[in-house]
């Protein structure tokens, strides 16, 4: 079940959107509407209100009905998944170019890493003025799901391009459950090595890659189950267990894997250990003090020794340095399926960051390079990339 807000605009297609509303309710989602002005003018928005029984949102300076609420800012965070239909040539020009003047384009700007979908639905010829087309690639550029309409006869009498999609297809396309059937197990954020009672030795990893992936996943329909380092996120959303050390990571991934069909590891693990943990705080007396550090068990290796052939294991590096070349190593040396590379070096990307930028490898030496984009779309190329090669697997 998932949070369902969609954006109607001003376009004679509007009258269609209740029937979207009405699938999605009868599966069983939550939806939420809001609207612009323009949109008032082509249907009521107390029919929305009938079918959601929510409050339907159009201004944003209204104070007396939430005043403890700020809708543009609240209504993203409510929502999983965000659709504009029909969006009018209009608010797509004004999404792509950042502006925010109701509460339908101010809200657009709050949206970081969820996924939206956009119905334009006009005239033939807006839909081909150069501005239109112009702005619509923008969008895709920046990762926005950009549906083309459909051709036919359109309401100012003419044909062609410009109808909106009927709200079947529109159901389709945004309750993908593509994933459904599949069981992923996903690693995600830092370990910490224990010096004494109170100290550790960790990584900057945050956790978010992960998560963005544990969350397509599960916004598609498929099964997911999280290992988690010490990560400052909210997991409630998925099944999960925390640990903390590399070795606590190493026997909850190898007890679990072959019940899985795709692992997907993006968490941080040490690479070394203190060997001898302190039992008491260690005292400043010394001027230097010598930690003591033993290899950990490299869990992807340790995983390729067990894994069956049909299922997929993907690995991420973290690389400061010749990405390529230690990026092969690892997927040869640990029989993965694919590995995604980022450059850890760069302080805009990888760690902490919201986005990412990385490059796919295959086994078969086949890249993909992904460009600077939201994490939570490099999770869905990640994701859609591992279960293609489940099914050819699995063919
Ligand atoms: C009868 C009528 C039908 C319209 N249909 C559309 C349409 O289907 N698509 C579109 O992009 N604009 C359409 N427009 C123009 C938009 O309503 C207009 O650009 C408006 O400023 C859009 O506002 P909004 O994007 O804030 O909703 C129509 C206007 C009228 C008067």
């Amino acid at each position: 079940m998932s949070n369902f807000l969609i954006f109607v605009t001003g376009g004679i297609a509007a009258y269609k959107i209740p029937n979207l509303c009405r699938l999605l309710i009868k599966a069983g989602h939550n939806v939420k509407v809001g609207m612009t002005e323009n949109a008032t003018k082509f249907i009521t928005p107390l029919t929305f209100e009938s079918l959601t029984k929510n409050r339907v949102y159009i201004d944003d300076f209204l104070t007396d009905v939430e005043p403890d609420s700020i809708d543009h800012i609240d209504l993203i965070e409510w929502a999983d998944k965000i659709i504009v239909a029909p969006c009018t040539a209009n608010t797509i020009s004004k999404i792509a170019n950042g502006i925010g003047d109701n509460l339908v384009t101010s809200s657009m700007l709050v949206v970081k890493s969820k996924p939206v979908y956009i119905f334009p639905s006009m005239n033939t010829n807006m839909y081909e003025n150069p501005f239109v087309q112009e702005n619509i690639a923008k969008l895709r550029k920046l990762g926005y799901f950009v549906f083309e309409p459909d051709e036919g006869e359109l309401a100012c009498k003419t044909e062609g391009k410009g109808r909106l999609i009927e709200p079947e297809e529109i159901f389709n396309i945004v309750v993908e459950e593509k994933l459904k059937g599949v069981k992923f197990l996903v690693t995600l954020g830092p370990t910490k090595e224990g010096i004494d009672p109170v100290r550790f030795i960790s990584n900057y990893s945050s956790g978010k890659m992960g998560y963005n992936i544990a969350k397509y996943i599960k916004d598609n329909g498929g099964e997911v189950f999280v290992v988690a380092g010490d990560v400052c996120l909210d997991l409630s959303p998925f099944s999960y267990v925390k640990i903390r050390s590399a070795e606590e990571m190493y026997n909850e991934v190898i007890s679990r894997f072959s019940e899985y069909d795709i692992l997907i590891m993006t968490a941080a693990v040490a690479d070394y250990r203190v060997k001898n943990i302190s039992d008491k705080k260690i005292k400043k007396n010394d001027e230097t003090l010598l930690l003591e550090l033993v290899k950990n068990k490299d869990i992807l290796y340790e995983v390729s020794k067990v894994k069956n052939e049909k299922q997929v294991v993907v690995g991420f590096a973290a690389e400061t340095d010749d990405l390529i070349n230690n990026a092969m190593e690892k997927l040869n040396r640990k029989k993965l399926d694919m590995i995604v590379v980022n450059d850890v070096s760069r302080s805009d990307i990888g760690f902490g960051a919201d986005e990412n930028e990385v490059t796919i490898f295959l086994k078969n030496g086949e890249n993909i390079r992904l460009s600077k984009q939201s994490k939570y779309l490099i999770a869905k190329h990640v994701v859609d990339v591992a279960y293609n090669i489940l099914r050819e697997k699995n063919e």
